[in-house]
């Protein structure tokens, strides 16, 4: 993984900008998608331009912060192809790349700490994929996108 798409709102800010020294400091490229300052914005923005930097294959993998990762783990996961987790623990970040394929880790700047958030990203960066029967599941979630 060389690069990441990054982005975030207001209340992620100040974990973005940790994240970005982090993977930086690994010799991990990272895109800044915004907000750039702690002036109220609104989330679903910052989502919808990090998505498209996947969907268009620029990027692999992208991370949203917002206050909670709630938000913009909702608003990202209503664009085709992207499966975003919303994490707060190291567990479900190895556990969503391994078994869901995530390609957005969502993560709360009101929630967690830079230690356990920079843990978390080390594990979505560097984890892979199990496929075998998780394929078949990733298949079925792209099902009901085509559905809907
Ligand atoms: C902003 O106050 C807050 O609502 C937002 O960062 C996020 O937590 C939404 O899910």
């Amino acid at each position: 993984m060389k690069k990441i798409v990054i982005g975030c709102d207001h209340g992620g800010l100040e974990l973005k900008l940790e994240i970005i020294a982090h993977l930086n400091k690994r010799g991990i490229e990272t895109e800044d998608v915004g907000t750039y300052s702690t002036s109220s914005c609104n989330y679903p923005d910052y989502a919808r331009a990090l998505c498209k930097k996947i969907q268009s294959g620029e990027f692999q993998r992208g991370i949203l912060v917002c206050g909670t990762g709630i938000g913009m783990s909702m608003a990202a996961n209503k664009h085709k192809g992207i499966r975003a987790a919303c994490c707060s623990d190291t567990f479900s970040a190895r556990m969503t790349r391994m078994h869901n394929d995530a390609n957005v880790l969502c993560l709360g700047g009101r929630v967690v700490g830079a230690g356990l958030a920079c843990d978390m990203v080390d594990l979505f960066v560097d984890t892979e994929f199990e496929g075998g029967r998780h394929s078949q599941r990733v298949a079925m979630i792209a099902d009901i996108e085509s559905d809907n």
